[in-house]
């Protein structure tokens, strides 16, 4: 039988913040995330750094977690975990913990989506107003960049994808060719503020249907910047804040130009957007310019757009709430599907 309220505790390890939170129902008690800057130095993930870093980070991370929510281990309903997609050392952190846990409490184990949690962290509860279904999340992150039709907590079916890199990767990628540090994603949409967005215009690169191609303009923006700095040495020191609004402007437009297509064929105009990249002021600025157009536009929290635990914690609710367990065989899945 459901008990009348739950609490659930969710683990994310996918990639390199050790998350856990706890929920209790819809609501947020308390969400840690411990970040590895070990990575910072090689200007990306390492993926045996990360899955170190996480076995040294989950304990004292779980440990936050329950403090901060202010209950203690017995008082668990659920535990949900991170089965994927993600790095496979990574991944099996977080799984093993969680199947541990689960089984010394002796309470149900609830394996999630990594991408069905950026999508249903709209749901968590804040008194906000909430998508309703069918929606299109749009889901812009270092690790993916994909349209999804949401036809409820559930169902999702993957319309539009990247075909190479996903949009985060191309905005880390042209500020380490600019020598800014990683992530580049920040810095370039803090520095794009004080610069011409059309100062430089990049290539928009073509890509069929609903997906997206970012390798082309991460070439375009190298070639550039060799022309340029050939001329001129000073040229990257002297353009940087016209050179960042160049390339947010153009990412922008890359990233609109398939949301509005989707729109228009699906005949949905609920878009939600979730993932790191969703922080960007001008991406959100964009979005919400649609609600003049009378679409319905939602961004979460920035705590909860980053990876976070929560938004693993909300939509192990939603299955919870359905009665589904997973059983002890399940297994960390570093490419599973939707
Ligand atoms: O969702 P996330 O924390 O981790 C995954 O990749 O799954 O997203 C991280 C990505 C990085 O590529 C970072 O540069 C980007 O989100 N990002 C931003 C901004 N904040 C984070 N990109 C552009 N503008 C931002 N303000
Ligand atoms: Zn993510």
């Amino acid at each position: 039988m459901v008990p009348q309220i739950s609490y659930i505790l969710a683990i994310e390890s996918s990639c390199d913040d050790t998350a856990c939170a706890i929920l209790k129902d819809a609501q947020v008690l308390s969400n840690v995330v411990a970040g590895q800057e070990i990575h910072i130095q090689y200007g990306g993930v390492v993926p045996e750094l990360a899955s170190r870093a996480h076995q040294s980070h989950i304990v004292p991370v779980v440990d936050q977690a329950l403090k901060k929510a202010g209950i203690t281990k017995k008082d668990l309903t659920a535990i949900a975990f991170t089965r994927g997609p993600g790095l496979m050392g990574s991944l099996l952190v977080g799984a093993s913990f969680a199947k541990s846990l689960a089984l010394a409490l002796d309470i149900p184990l609830i394996d999630v989506h990594h991408m069905h949690g950026h999508i249903l962290a709209h749901f968590i509860n804040e008194g906000q107003e909430v998508p309703q279904f069918p929606f299109l999340g749009v889901t812009i992150s270092g690790g993916h960049t994909q349209i999804i039709k949401v036809t409820d907590y559930h169902k999702m079916e993957v319309i539009g994808t990247t075909q190479d890199d996903a949009i985060g990767e191309a905005f880390d990628k042209s500020g380490k060719m600019l020598g800014l540090g990683y992530p580049a994603g920040p810095q370039i949409d803090q520095l794009s503020k004080k610069g011409d967005p059309k100062k430089f215009p990049f290539p928009i690169p073509k890509a069929p249907n609903l997906n997206y191609s970012f390798s082309g303009f991460k070439t375009a923006v190298l070639y550039f910047i060799q022309r340029e700095v050939k001329k001129n040495p000073d040229f990257v020191k002297e353009n940087l804040h016209d050179i960042c609004a160049s390339i947010q402007h153009t990412l922008i437009k890359i990233l609109f130009q398939k949301i509005e297509k989707a729109v228009k064929e699906t005949g949905i105009n609920t878009v939600a957007m979730g993932g790191g990249v969703s922080a960007n002021s001008g991406i959100r600025s964009r979005l919400t310019s649609y609600n003049q157009k009378g679409w319905n536009t939602f961004v979460p929290p920035f705590a909860y757009t980053t990876d976070n635990a929560a938004m693993i914690g909300i939509s192990g609710y939603f299955k919870y709430l359905d009665g589904y367990t997973a059983g002890m065989e399940i297994t960390a899945s570093p490419r599973i599907s939707m």
